[in-house]
């Protein structure tokens, strides 16, 4: 019969996977949507701009694991649990893809990834606490905003950066999928100015992220 989690075994988790997404290099389950995509050689200026918004994708992922990990730790119902580990399990990939992306542009993740998983946390475990309908809410809000910027991303990053779209595209429509998954589970809507809060934050870290 399987072990009951206790309080410390869980803390002892979510500091694992803290220190594994802010300092560790991740395994992706799944292979890198960009495959075998011909590597173009980018122009110097092309390189950096590609690298900023791949970095700034980076951050999101992190800021994705310490979200739903945080949401998990506070949530009621073991199925929305679950759900949440498994959405934080999934967005792995897209912060193992993420990363190496980083490495072929030539470019390191944010030096203030502790600072956003940290902020993240938080932010997951006060949503959570307000109960399963807004934790799921949450997770919805999110996953719209971020494949609405995942959106915007592949229109700015360069024509010639096939590599880079190939993930964001895949991250994209993992996104939409999340998001509909949370929606199906008896997601609520978040009142203003709950959204609008959240997207504040995010376009904050986005002006950040791009250069550190
Ligand atoms: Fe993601
Ligand atoms: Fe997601």
């Amino acid at each position: 019969m399987p072990r009951e989690i206790s309080p410390l075994d869980r803390f002892l988790i979510d500091a694992q996977n803290a220190l594994s997404t802010v300092f560790g290099r991740p395994d992706a389950a799944r292979g890198n949507p960009a495959g075998d995509t011909a590597e173009v050689v980018l122009e110097d200026e092309e390189r950096r701009h590609a690298a900023g918004l791949m970095r700034i994708n980076h951050v999101g992922e992190v800021c994705a694991q310490a979200l739903y990990v945080g949401q998990a730790a506070v949530a009621r119902d073991p199925v929305t649990r679950q759900a949440l580990l498994a959405a934080a399990a999934e967005e792995t990939d897209h912060l193992a893809w993420c990363a190496d992306r980083l490495s072929e542009l030539d470019a390191r993740p944010s030096l203030l990834n502790p600072v956003w998983y940290a902020g993240s946390y938080a932010i997951g475990v006060l949503a959570g606490l307000r109960g399963d309908g807004w934790n799921l809410g949450f997770v919805v809000e999110t996953e719209r905003q971020v494949e609405a910027h995942l959106h915007e991303h592949l229109e700015r990053l360069p024509a010639a950066d096939l590599r880079s779209r190939a993930i964001l595209e895949t991250m994209k429509a993992d996104e939409a999928r999340h998001a509909d998954h949370a929606q199906a589970q008896g997601a609520r809507v978040l009142p203003q100015p709950v959204p609008t809060m959240m997207a504040a934050a995010s376009n904050l870290m986005k002006a950040i992220a791009y250069r550190i």
